[in-house]
């Protein structure tokens, strides 16, 4: 394997270089790019000071790039070169450093560098021997390989439905499974919660990206994002409510259009309205998820909204909206056959309820797929897993469960669809 890279193009990269004026450099030309040389490991120490550590963390993040500036003694360098590219995995060595005369340049390559820059470096000249080893080991241009990323909206036409709930577990469950690049994008623009439900105060918010779009581009974009400790980063709502008046439809359009290029998922978090923000967001998804209670009044609500959602994009097939029933229980007053005869629509998912654990979660900003055995955060799970075909089997479910599989449960007819979810609840 010649080093970890995700789907979509983001590439695992590493910098060892004691330069802080290169390594920013280094940072800001990446950020450009568009496939993501992500610097997962940096390396500011001497040569002869890089510890175990920190060659272990070269192992298990296996870089598939690595920029090597050698100023810091050229000999040392090399032969720090020649331990990498001996060490196992097939690895790309950038280096970087003084102007080298031709018997060091000569040594460089057989050390294993394939291309020497002279500091200081340039972004056309770095981009243009990137693009050259990219070519030489069969990977595509970066421009070129860089399909846009999966837009989920996540609506409630009722609320306190639990919305934000399920975009944020959704989106740290489905970072933890693919590790792709995962954004929770918060689209309620007055009263968004996201970044409470993640225990992040932004320091800026999807308005500051809106009024300086015009500029946006990747180096921008990321001083705008929070990283949540899980890996997923966060476009937040603004803290004060936003005039949402003054964003006008082309303008979050634009904004989407681009996020879908910077990130393989993208989870939105849409408001109650059916304002410009949120009809763009429909516009824009590859999925919309439809929440709803059980309950007479976001049933109610629900039929209400159908049929002008039904007429947002006749052309997409049915299953770009799909319900998922929030707060389920499985002895509530509406059975899931009533809830789809009265809004004429199949039962995705079903999201089981579990207030205690739920709750905390909010309060303590911590997302529930991270912390608990619950059964939302199961239900949740399972759904990531469902939408992305990855499987994991760390948290494996008892044995019992596994025997249930396919078997209906007494007394209770079960759509299909969540028999479906069950199987994938057995998987995880
Ligand atoms: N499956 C569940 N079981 C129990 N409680 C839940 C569940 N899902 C959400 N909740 C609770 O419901 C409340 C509302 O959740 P949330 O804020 O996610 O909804 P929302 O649709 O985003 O609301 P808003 O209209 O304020 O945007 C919260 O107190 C949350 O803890
Ligand atoms: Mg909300």
């Amino acid at each position: 394997m010649a080093g970890k890279s995700s789907k979509n193009g983001s590439v695992t990269g590493a910098m060892i270089s004691r330069d802080a004026e290169f390594r920013q450099s280094l940072n800001e030309i990446l950020q450009e790019r568009p496939d993501f040389i992500s610097l997962d490991v940096e390396i500011a120490v001497p040569f002869m000071e890089i510890s175990d550590n920190e060659l272990s963390d070269l192992k298990v993040m296996n870089p598939e790039i690595i920029f090597l500036d050698l100023e810091d003694d050229p000999h040392i360098g090399l032969k720090f070169a020649q331990y990498l590219s001996e060490s196992g995995e097939l690895r790309t060595l950038v280096g970087v450093g003084p102007e080298l005369s031709n018997e060091l340049l000569l040594q460089a390559m057989q050390s294993g560098i394939s291309e020497y820059l002279p500091k200081p470096i340039d972004a056309e000249s770095l981009n243009a021997a990137i693009e050259r080893l990219w070519r030489r080991t069969g990977r595509k241009a970066a421009v070129e390989e860089r399909a846009p990323g999966k837009m989920i909206a996540v609506f409630s036409p009722k609320g306190g439905s639990g919305s934000t709930t399920l975009a944020v577990n959704l989106a740290v469950q489905i970072n933890r499974l693919t590790r792709d690049r995962t954004l929770i994008l918060d689209l309620d623009l007055e009263l968004g919660e996201t970044a409470l439900h993640l225990g992040i105060e932004p320091r800026f918010s999807v308005v500051d990206l809106i009024r300086n779009f015009h500029r946006a581009d990747s180096g921008l974009l990321a001083s705008y994002i929070e990283r949540h400790e899980s890996g997923v980063e966060v476009l937040a709502a603004p803290i004060k409510p936003a005039d949402v008046e003054m964003v006008s439809e082309d303008q979050i359009l634009n904004i989407l259009q681009f996020l879908k290029h910077h990130y393989d998922y993208i989870i939105v978090d849409t408001p109650k309205s059916f304002g410009a923000t949120t009809l763009s967001a429909f516009e824009q998804a590859d999925q919309m998820f439809l929440l709803t209670a059980a309950d007479l009044p976001s049933l109610r609500n629900m039929m209400r909204c159908l049929p002008l959602l039904q007429n947002l994009d006749p052309r997409r097939g049915p299953e770009w909206m799909r319900l998922i029933v929030n707060r389920y229980e499985s002895k509530g007053m509406i059975s899931l056959g009533e809830v789809e005869s009265m809004l004429g629509m199949k039962v995705f998912w079903t999201l089981r309820n579990d207030y205690e654990a739920v709750l905390l979660s909010a309060n303590t900003g911590e997302p529930i797929v991270l912390t608990g055995g619950s059964d939302f955060a199961r239900d949740v799970r399972a759904l990531s897993a469902e939408i992305t075909g990855v499987k994991s089997l760390k948290d494996a479910p008892k044995n019992w469960l596994r025997n249930m599989v396919g078997k209906p449960l007494k007394g209770v007819k079960m759509p299909a669809v969540v028999a479906t979810q069950q199987e994938a609840i057995a998987h995880e």
